[in-house]
């Protein structure tokens, strides 16, 4: 039986769509497992190049749809707007992508849109986390106060009226907390009747769809959202998401057996970048030269938000706690090309704590010692680093064969560090030097 997930080695937008979108090539089945439309995921293919900038950043729908043959899910685990949906159908159905084959568990719950404004008011306050306001929190919270509305509901009038009225009784109480005006029970419900006529036949139990093709020894594979660094359990908490990224929630979200998952797939950028709060110890300042250089030829900007995304080294602390806690067995490096020119490139090793003390394990988010009066909540923490020649190019390069010798060095150095734990040995498997499908390579 061949599942395998595919998560985010670090905080997210490590390149988990191009990775999804690469090996469902060989795949039956793609389910997304956790989070919402605070996903972006960018695909460059041949399908993408008739959108207006030439790619697609996927939000909620997986990152399989560009192969007709296979069956995409939003899985259980996920919370789904259905505007956003329908939007994304309609975005990607206009560029000539069939969405045929993509089904809606009707268990997933739903991003309603007072749920966004919580996220958005809550974000003006003193205990801002920076979210990308997608109502992500706010719906993950109703889900496990058990008063979450999910999909399936649209497809039951009575009960969705009854249910949204009860919702509405606390949601509308929290808004007025806000001084917000209170929403109508009645247009909602109109809302949601609508969605529910155009979504409908594709909300159904996508359980006997994941079990036949389990069933069939049929690949499968899970993609994950954000990466374990925001995981709501593990992450740097409270900057985190409300979900869990981690393989371990992957069966969860997509109705599998725990002992299903065969192969778990780290993505992992060569470098480190993060949207919004929360330390980030081996971080470079905007006016640094290499923060620059990752900021601009790395393109990071946020693909949901259009935030710039603040860059650093490669941080091998964070990335052996990951390691261990989505037990890892191949790693996909990806943006390899974009440390090209760089004189030198470097890893972070350990933190120094103002004490002198140097932490090489990953600690609970306040012993990071995040400067709490910083808007951005960073860490005060000195990074430790190594550090490795650089390289001039790595873009051409097709094959291990074909890489810098300095940069198949700084490759093997990645996979070294992640193999700390007994039983947890990944190996360096995918190499990334581009965003474009054939920009890279598996070492057999
Ligand atoms: P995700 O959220 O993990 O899917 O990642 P994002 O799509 O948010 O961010 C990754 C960005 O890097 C996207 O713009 C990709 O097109 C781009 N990308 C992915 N892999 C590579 C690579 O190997 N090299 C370069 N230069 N860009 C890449
Ligand atoms: P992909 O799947 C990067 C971040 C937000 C914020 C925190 C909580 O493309 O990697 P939320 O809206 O989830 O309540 O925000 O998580 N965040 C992401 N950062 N990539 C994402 O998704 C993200 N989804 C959420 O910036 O710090
Ligand atoms: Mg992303």
């Amino acid at each position: 039986m061949s599942v395998t997930a595919i998560v985010g080695a670090q905080w997210g937008d490590e390149g988990k769509g191009r990775i999804v979108d690469y090996l469902a090539q060989l795949s039956k089945m793609v389910i997304r497992f956790q989070g919402g439309d605070n996903a972006g995921h960018t695909i460059i293919n041949e399908y993408t190049q008739k959108s207006p900038n030439g790619k697609v950043a996927l939000h909620l729908v997986p990152s399989g749809i560009f192969n007709p043959e296979i069956q995409c899910i939003i899985g259980t685990g996920c919370v789904v707007n259905p505007q956003s949906v329908l939007d994304e159908l309609k975005s990607l159905e206009s560029i000539g992508v069939s969405t045929e084959n993509l089904w809606l568990s009707e268990r997933a719950q739903m991003v309603l849109p007072y749920h966004c404004l919580l996220d958005s008011y809550k974000e003006k306050t003193s205990s801002q986390l920076g979210t990308t306001k997608r109502g992500i929190g706010p719906s993950y919270a109703d889900k496990m106060s058990r008063r979450g509305l999910r999909l399936g509901d649209l497809k039951r009038p009575d009960w969705l009226k009854s249910r949204l009225g009860q919702a509405l009784d606390f949601a509308n109480r929290e808004l007025s907390y806000f001084g917000a005006t209170p929403f109508d029970l009645e247009q909602l419900y109109e809302q949601c009747l609508d969605w529910g006529k155009q979504l409908g036949h594709k909300i159904v139990d996508t359980l006997p769809l994941v079990q036949q093709a389990y069933q069939l020894d049929q690949p499968i594979l899970l993609e994950g959202q954000l990466g374990v660094m925001r995981d709501i359990d593990w992450g740097i908490y409270p900057y985190c998401t409300s979900s869990n990224p981690t393989p371990g929630y992957g069966v969860v979200g997509a109705g599998l057996p725990v002992t299903a998952v065969q192969r778990v797939v780290a993505v992992v950028k060569a470098y480190t970048t993060i949207v919004g709060h929360g330390p980030f110890v081996s971080e470079l300042a905007k006016d640094d030269k290499v923060g620059r250089h990752l900021q601009e030829v790395g393109g990071e900007y946020g693909a949901t938000t259009g935030r710039p995304r603040r860059c650093g080294w490669l941080d091998a602390v964070a990335l052996a706690y990951s390691t261990w806690l989505n037990g890892f067995t191949d790693l996909a490096i990806t943006k390899l090309d974009v440390l090209d020119g760089l004189e030198e490139v470097k890893i972070c090793m350990g933190y120094r704590l103002p004490s002198g003390q140097v932490l090489t394990r990953f600690p609970d988010t306040l012993d990071l010692a995040p400067d709490l009066n910083h808007p951005d909540r960073r860490s005060t923490l000195e990074p430790i680093y190594e550090s490795y020649p650089g390289w001039q190019d790595t873009k051409s390069a097709r094959s291990w064969a074909e890489l810098p010798e300095t940069a198949q060095r700084y490759l093997k150095r990645i996979e070294e560090l992640t193999q700390v734990s007994r039983g947890v040995t990944p190996r360096l498997r995918y190499i990334s030097v581009g965003a474009e499908r054939d920009q890279m390579f598996e070492i057999s």
